[in-house]
C-alpha cells in the first residue's frame, strides 16, 4: 500500500435500515469499508452473514471482519458476496497458514486479526503471508467501546517486525486515539461511532488523517 493513512469505516455503526444510503455518506472519503460479521459464539454480538453483505452497494473495498468460529467455512460464501479482504482471528484456527491460503485461493487478501489479550506473538510467524494484520484495540463484539491503549505497543512491536507491514487498528478510534495508532506504526484506522454518529462525516474522517 502507499504510505498514506488510510481510513475504513465500520458500517457496525451505520444504521442497517438505511445502510447503502449511510454508506453513500461516507464513501467519496473513505479508503475500504470495514465490515463486522459475528456470529455470538466468538463474541458475545450477532450482526449479519453474507446475504447482507452482497446487498452493499459501493465503489469501495470491502474487507470483511469475521468474529466468527470456524472463519474457514465462510471463505466462499464471503469471495461471491464481493468481499475484497476476508480478515480472520488468529485466536479462531489452528491452521492460520492454511487458512490464508484457502483465502488467497478463493482470489481475496487475507488479513488476521488478534485480540486484546493475545500477544503479538501468535502472528509473528504470519506476517510475511498476510496483506494485512488487524490489531483490535477494543474486546470485540461492540462499537462505542474505549481505547486500550496497550494495543500502541503492540503495533510499535509489529512495525518493529516489518516497515511495510499493513498494520490497521479497530475499536475505540477517533482523531487522539488515532493520532496515537497511526504514531506508533498503524497505517490503517477503523472507525465505527466516530464517524457514524459525528454530525459531519466528512470532518470526521479528515481528523483521522491530520
Ligand atoms: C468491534 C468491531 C469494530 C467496531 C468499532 O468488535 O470489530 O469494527 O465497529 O467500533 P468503534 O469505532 O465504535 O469502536
Ligand atoms: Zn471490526
Amino acid at each position: 500500500m502507499d504510505n498514506k493513512v488510510h481510513i475504513s469505516p465500520s458500517i457496525l455503526s451505520a444504521d442497517f435500515g438505511r445502510l447503502n444510503e449511510d454508506i453513500a455518506s461516507i464513501e467519496a472519503f473513505s479508503d475500504s469499508l470495514h465490515v463486522d460479521v459475528m456470529d455470538r459464539h466468538f463474541v458475545p454480538n450477532l450482526t449479519f452473514g453474507a446475504p447482507v453483505v452482497r446487498c452493499i452497494k459501493t465503489s469501495l473495498p470491502l474487507e470483511c471482519h469475521l468474529m466468527v468460529e470456524h472463519p474457514e467455512n465462510y471463505v466462499d460464501d464471503f469471495k461471491k458476496a464481493g468481499a475484497h479482504m476476508f480478515i480472520f482471528h488468529v485466536e479462531t484456527t489452528k491452521d492460520p497458514l492454511g487458512l490464508i491460503a484457502q483465502v488467497k485461493a478463493a482470489g481475496m487478501k487475507a488479513g488476521v486479526s488478534l485480540n486484546p489479550e493475545t500477544p503479538v506473538s501468535m502472528v509473528e510467524g504470519l506476517i510475511q503471508d498476510v496483506d494485512s494484520v488487524l490489531v483490535m484495540s477494543v474486546h470485540p463484539g461492540f462499537g462505542g467501546q474505549s481505547f486500550i491503549p496497550d494495543a500502541l505497543e503492540k503495533i510499535r512491536r509489529l512495525r518493529s517486525l516489518s516497515g511495510d507491514l499493513e498494520i490497521a487498528v479497530d475499536g475505540g478510534i477517533n482523531a487522539e486515539t488515532g493520532r496515537q495508532c497511526v504514531e506508533a506504526g498503524a497505517n490503517v484506522l477503523i472507525a465505527g461511532s466516530y464517524v457514524f454518529g459525528a454530525t459531519d462525516r466528512k470532518i470526521a474522517i479528515n481528523s483521522l488523517r491530520s
